[in-house]
């Protein structure tokens, strides 16, 4: 098993980790009222059962399931939550435990950070996208009239708690989703792990690299834990184009084939303006046609999107955008003209 401290609590990563988990929680298991489980309704069938049998310390708990799917991300859900959890005697001293993907380990953030100014939370990330990525950093969020995390806060867990095998029961189209986030963090890691992403062929194979993609996570988070320098927002590289594109397209769009759209567009555009090599551009381009063959149905109307993007500066659109593999990410204002060339290529491909 690895483990790391970050600013926002520990993170655990391997087959032992529930291990970890369950030592917590003989330790603090009795300074709490109540342990609330917030889940959706796949992984409660698909996880919840091996998780409670391996854990001998949790005690009761209550279960509070949603919906799956992006669409639960939202203030109305938010509310509702608040209201159940204060039905199940909730208080101040009571823990949450996240379980599942990035929905649900988003929301349980936005949840434990605001109810009652904050409780406890542990979160068990249930998803590939959610292991390498949304679980680990302390970012939670809801979505507001279609744009993406535009209500969220910064918030730390008692930890992060990555037991690969859960991975067994994810479905395809979800390894693939967080494929794309694997990719992104492969890229900004550079050789060799840029290598092995390029070269791999069976998706099974990030079980063993899943701790090396998490580091890279890890390490912008230590370096820049609230995205003031470029560090973190280095992760937000294909992420402009692809909260626009799922703004345009709504939440049936999974989040991880819209950041594998939006790297395809972002290395495009970061070509167009002489920041990144033809080469670097073209490897990208290839494994995202590879795995993406189909394209998303684009339009324009992503500029309307792109206004109300979190890295925008006094009116003008800004964009994490990539150098070389391996080398730092540069914020870069991008004209409305480099952005319709660009959805122009992407569609005529
Ligand atoms: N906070 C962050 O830093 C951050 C970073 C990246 C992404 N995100 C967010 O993460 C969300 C996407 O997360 P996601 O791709 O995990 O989506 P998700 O939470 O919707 O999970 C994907 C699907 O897989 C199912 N599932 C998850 N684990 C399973 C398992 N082990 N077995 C069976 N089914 C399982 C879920 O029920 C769901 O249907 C987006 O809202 C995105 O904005 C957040």
């Amino acid at each position: 098993m690895r483990n790391w401290e970050t600013p926002f609590g520990p993170v655990y990563v391997g087959k032992k980790a529930f291990q970890a988990l369950d030592a917590w929680l003989l330790e603090h298991r009795e300074t709490y009222s109540h342990v609330l489980i917030l889940t959706d309704e796949h992984v409660h069938e698909a996880c919840i059962p091996f998780i409670l049998g391996s854990l001998s310390n949790l005690g009761e708990t209550s279960i509070l399931e949603i919906e799956a799917g992006e669409s639960s991300k939202s203030m109305d859900l938010l509310g509702q939550l608040y209201l159940a959890m204060l039905d199940h005697q909730a208080d101040r001293q009571s823990l949450v435990i996240s379980i599942g993907g990035g929905v649900v380990t988003d929301l349980g953030g936005m949840l434990t950070s605001t109810f009652m100014r904050g409780v406890d939370h542990v979160l068990i990330p249930t998803s590939l996208l959610g292991m390498v990525d949304a679980s680990i950093g302390g970012k939670t969020g809801v979505n507001v009239g279609g744009f993406k995390n535009l209500a969220g806060t910064f918030a730390s867990s008692r930890g992060v708690f990555v037991q690969p095998d859960l991975l067994n029961s994810l479905p395809e189209a979800h390894w693939r989703a967080g494929w794309a986030e694997c990719i992104k963090h492969a890229y900004l890691l550079g050789s060799p792990v840029w290598g092995e992403a390029k070269a791999l062929s069976e998706l099974d194979r990030l079980r063993t690299l899943l701790p090396t993609l998490m580091e890279a996570k890890i390490q912008r988070i230590q370096a820049d834990p609230f995205e003031q320098g470029n560090e973190r927002k280095a992760l937000n590289l294909g992420h402009s184009m692809a909260h626009a594109a799922e703004a345009q397209l709504g939440p049936s769009l999974l989040h991880g084939d819209a950041v594998a759209a939006g790297l395809w567009l972002e290395f495009d555009i970061a070509e167009s303006i002489g920041l990144c090599d033809y080469a670097d551009v073209a490897a990208m381009k290839n494994i995202i046609d590879q795995w993406w063959p189909a394209r998303l149905k684009l339009n324009e109307e992503m500029l309307n999107r792109l206004r109300g993007d979190k890295k925008n500066h006094a009116g003008t659109v800004r964009m994490a955008l990539p150098g070389a593999p391996g080398a730092s990410v540069t914020l870069t204002e991008v004209s409305e003209s480099n952005i319709k060339k660009a959805l122009a290529s992407y569609a005529s491909y």
